[in-house]
């Protein structure tokens, strides 16, 4: 079984991507609701809500971690990660991956507050790619917007807008760095136009984790996903049938605590 976590609906992109590469595999993915924005909170508060997710799907006996939220990774980027027992799968290394591949040199990040704060991004991309110029927006409305469902709104097309229109002119790529954000990628798509890649991490992550977990034999399985939240369920499950077009999901709610 695989265990993947984020803050909220964002992790169904991630999930989204696995599911296309291992179609047989169990899923576990958990939306921490009751925490969501992540992006607005500190660095100790995104930690350990790192450190309590990981732990909690470690718990499920899971095989993998996929890391279905940028904020945490780029969170474990600069105070390490957690001790685990499964393998994780993280966005910053998969971007990093896809912006060799596409030869991207001028390459602009859309992300979290606290993802561009902490400089993962950038920091990993000039890393792999030496010529590389980088910027990094920070985007702090989208993710209520799609949490509230509202994926079509002028208001979130418009937001959308405001963020990139802090990026430079004639980039290659730009990262979709928030795994809330390729729910918007129609957007993205009208205001970036098609001269610039759009680059969602989680394609070259699920390809990563689906090589490695086909090679341990661990993935023949029910093909179940399960969706668990600690925030409003019947809310979430509707999210999902909308998101994911699954007419009777298989969503847990659950009573985590907040550990903020
Ligand atoms: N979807 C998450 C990410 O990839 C977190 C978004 C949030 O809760 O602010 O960064």
């Amino acid at each position: 079984m695989i265990g993947v976590f984020d803050s909220g609906l964002g992790g169904l992109t991630v999930v989204r991507r696995l599911r296309e590469r291992l179609p047989n595999a169990d899923i576990i993915f958990l939306a921490d609701q009751k925490n969501v924005p992540y992006g607005d909170r500190s660095n100790e508060e995104l930690a350990s809500l790192l450190e309590s997710h990981v732990g909690w799907l470690d718990e499920q006996n899971v095989d993998a971690i996929v890391m279905g939220c940028n904020t945490s990774c780029a969170i474990a980027d600069s105070f390490g990660w957690p001790k685990a027992r499964a393998e994780i799968f993280d966005l910053l290394d998969a971007a990093t991956v896809a912006v060799q591949r596409a030869h991207a040199r001028r390459i602009g990040v859309v992300a979290t507050a606290a993802t561009v704060r902490s400089g993962a991004y950038g920091r990993r991309i000039s890393n792999a790619v030496h010529d590389a110029e980088v910027w990094e927006v920070a985007a702090p409305a989208l993710v209520p917007l799609v949490e509230a469902g509202k994926i079509d709104a002028p208001e979130t097309r418009d937001a959308v807008a405001t963020a990139c229109a802090q990026l430079p002119p004639d980039l290659d790529a730009v990262v979709l760095g928030c795994t809330h954000y390729p729910i918007l990628d129609r957007h993205f798509a009208a205001v970036l136009g098609e001269n610039v890649l759009r680059i969602d991490p989680a394609l070259v992550q699920s390809g990563r984790a689906a090589e490695r977990l086909l090679q341990d034999g661990s993935v023949d399985e029910s093909g179940r996903t399960t969706y668990v939240t600690n925030g409003e369920v019947q809310r979430f499950r509707e999210n999902i049938i909308t998101l994911m077009r699954e007419a009777d999901p298989h969503v847990v709610g659950i009573h985590k605590e907040s550990v903020v």
